[in-house]
């Protein structure tokens, strides 16, 4: 099965990601996180990524693609799903997803929205904390580590992200409503969107999110 997380910065894709990966066995490829990865190499990519990704604004698009043709040729050589996370980001790439998952015998079998008003999502963003080691999502204010500052899971060091500045969420947002929204249409045309209220307890969304997977596999 091939899936998308969808839905604006904020609204709980990586924090749903990885339990739902667990529970169904789905690789994990989230664009973001693998461009983070590449910044940290120091890298050209990285160096050019950086400076897009801070204002936040997209990377290119041939970029992104790479990244996620060697993840998901990877995921069905050892017969696994994925669960993209941040892609496809607009209507070129959807097309580009298209073409990638034609040639390979597959198709994006649904897409997974998170809904919730722009307005809960400045202090979801501004509060985020991220472990630098395994990429666990917390948030100071809802949902704290057990020890401030360090990973509850593997002990790694809590980061804030470059783009979780006001500035930068602002433009995250614009480019959310003006370039990712528009892929919903294309998608709902294909009959293959299923909602759900992001606004909610983690846990209630992680059960939507279960169920919507576990019909779709019936
Ligand atoms: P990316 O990393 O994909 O960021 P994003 O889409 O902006 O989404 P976020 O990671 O900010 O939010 P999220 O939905 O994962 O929320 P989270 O679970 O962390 O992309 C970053 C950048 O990379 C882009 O701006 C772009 O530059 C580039 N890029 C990536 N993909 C690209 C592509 N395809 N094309 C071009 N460029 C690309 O949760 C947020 C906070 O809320 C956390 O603190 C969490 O604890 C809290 N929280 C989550 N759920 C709840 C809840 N139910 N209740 C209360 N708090 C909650």
């Amino acid at each position: 099965m091939i899936l998308t997380l969808f839905g604006p910065p904020g609204s709980g894709k990586g924090t749903q990601a990885g339990a739902l990966c667990r529970r169904y066995g789905l690789i994990h490829v989230a664009t973001g996180d693998v461009l983070r990865a590449e910044i940290r190499t120091g890298s050209e990519t990285g160096k050019r990524a950086s400076e897009l990704m801070s204002r936040g604004e997209f990377v290119p698009d041939d970029l992104v693609l790479g990244i996620v043709r060697d993840r998901i040729d990877a995921a069905l050589d050892c017969g696994k799903g994925v669960l993209l996370d941040g892609y496809p980001r607009n209507p070129d790439q959807v097309a580009d997803l298209d073409s990638l998952l034609v040639g390979r015998g597959r198709r994006l079998d649904m897409a997974l929205v998170l809904e919730i008003d722009d307005a809960k999502l400045i202090s979801r963003l501004t509060g985020r904390r991220i472990c630098g080691e395994c990429n666990r999502v917390y948030n100071v204010n809802t949902n704290p580590p057990s020890e401030p500052g360090v990973c509850d899971d593997c002990g790694g060091r809590l980061e804030q992200r470059a783009d979780d500045r006001e500035e930068a969420i602002a433009t995250r947002l614009e480019e959310y409503h003006g370039q990712t929204r528009p892929v919903l249409a294309v998608l709902e045309a294909r009959d293959a969107v299923v909602r759900i209220d992001a606004d909610r307890p983690i846990d209630a969304v992680r059960r939507d999110l279960a169920r919507a997977v576990a019909e779709a596999r019936a």
